[in-house]
């Protein structure tokens, strides 16, 4: 895909928000989709901040002002007609990421990619919800977008080579390394990442240390930029919480059932940074 095409991007959460800037510093124009207006004034803010950072360390080929004026927002989804790729980064529930592949599905023009960034859900079933299914495929982005080189790329069933090949090709255009996974429950980095942080829940649910103590083990033990409770307050305690749902009723295996601890959280509503409250308070 032409540096100079549109992009569109649906959500501007953490991950949202985060495409749309590395799609911008790539040099696309980014429509940025979300159905809240105070979410996409918020987006705005973290863009600028992040790319004015950037700026500040000469990482941006242009000026902050100029990348960021390649994001539109909107918060109507007819808006994205336009684009020649679309990245759906909605929140991590499958009926909300099933009807938007739908209306995407009968909204974009006949070859258009839709890619999706769940971090669990079957790309073959999202797919399924189209009448384009092998132009379904998983971008897979890693929480903070700017700072994390990562992207999973995973082929649905009925992918084809050649929306593969586009999706790696815009994932390495916006400064990214892909790799590929299966499209098995948790992909590669949550069918790791999330069990870990499962445990994490279950030894303070033991008392096995204090949280602070359980995230110095794993930062100062094995030399993880943050510990797996901190992570998991960063990624969001409720989406930890839906990624290990996935893993245990796909795969089907006790040994990846949710700690009881974390699900009291999400029911408390301490969903980690965002709520401003998770195992830390902010
Ligand atoms: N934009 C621009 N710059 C940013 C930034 C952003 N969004 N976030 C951090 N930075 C910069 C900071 O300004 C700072 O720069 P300097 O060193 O020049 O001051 C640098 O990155 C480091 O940041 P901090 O000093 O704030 O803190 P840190 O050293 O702890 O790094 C971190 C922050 C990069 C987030 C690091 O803690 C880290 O790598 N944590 C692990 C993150 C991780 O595992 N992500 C994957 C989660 S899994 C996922 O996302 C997938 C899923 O499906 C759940």
């Amino acid at each position: 895909m032409a540096k100079s095409q549109t992009s569109g991007v649906i959500g501007a959460g953490s991950l949202g928000n985060g495409i749309a800037q590395v799609g911008a510093q790539a040099g696309y124009h980014v429509i940025l989709f979300d159905n809240s207006q105070e979410q996409l004034t918020r987006a705005t803010g973290t863009i600028q901040k992040s790319l004015g950072k950037l700026a500040e360390k000469g990482k941006l080929k242009d000026t902050a002002d100029n990348v960021g004026k390649l994001i539109k927002t909107t918060t109507r989804l007819e808006e994205l007609k336009p684009c020649d790729f679309v990245i759906e980064a909605a929140s991590e529930n499958r009926q909300i990421k099933f009807k938007l592949v739908q209306d995407l599905d009968a909204l974009l023009n006949k070859g258009v990619v839709i890619a999706t960034n769940t971090s669990s859900i079957s790309i073959t079933e999202i797919a399924s919800k189209t009448k384009r299914a092998e132009l379904v495929a998983g971008m897979h982005f890693m929480n903070p977008v700017p700072i994390m080189t990562l992207v999973e790329g995973i082929r649905g069933l009925q992918t084809s080579d050649e929306c593969f090949k586009t999706v790696r090709e815009v994932s390495e255009n916006m400064g990214k390394v892909f790799i590929e996974a299966k499209d098995a429950p948790g992909f590669a980095v949550n069918r790791i990442l999330m069990p870990m942080i499962n445990e994490a829940f279950f030894a303070l649910q033991e008392g096995l240390a204090t949280p602070k103590d359980i995230d110095q083990a794993m930062k100062l033990g094995c030399g993880f930029p943050m510990g797996p409770l901190e992570l998991a307050d960063f990624v969001g305690v409720d989406i930890c919480l839906a990624v290990c749902e996935v893993l245990h009723r796909d795969l089907g295996d006790s040994k990846y059932r949710p700690c009881p601890l974390m699900r009291k959280y999400v029911e408390a509503g301490w969903h980690g940074r965002k709520s401003g409250r998770g195992v830390y308070v902010y």
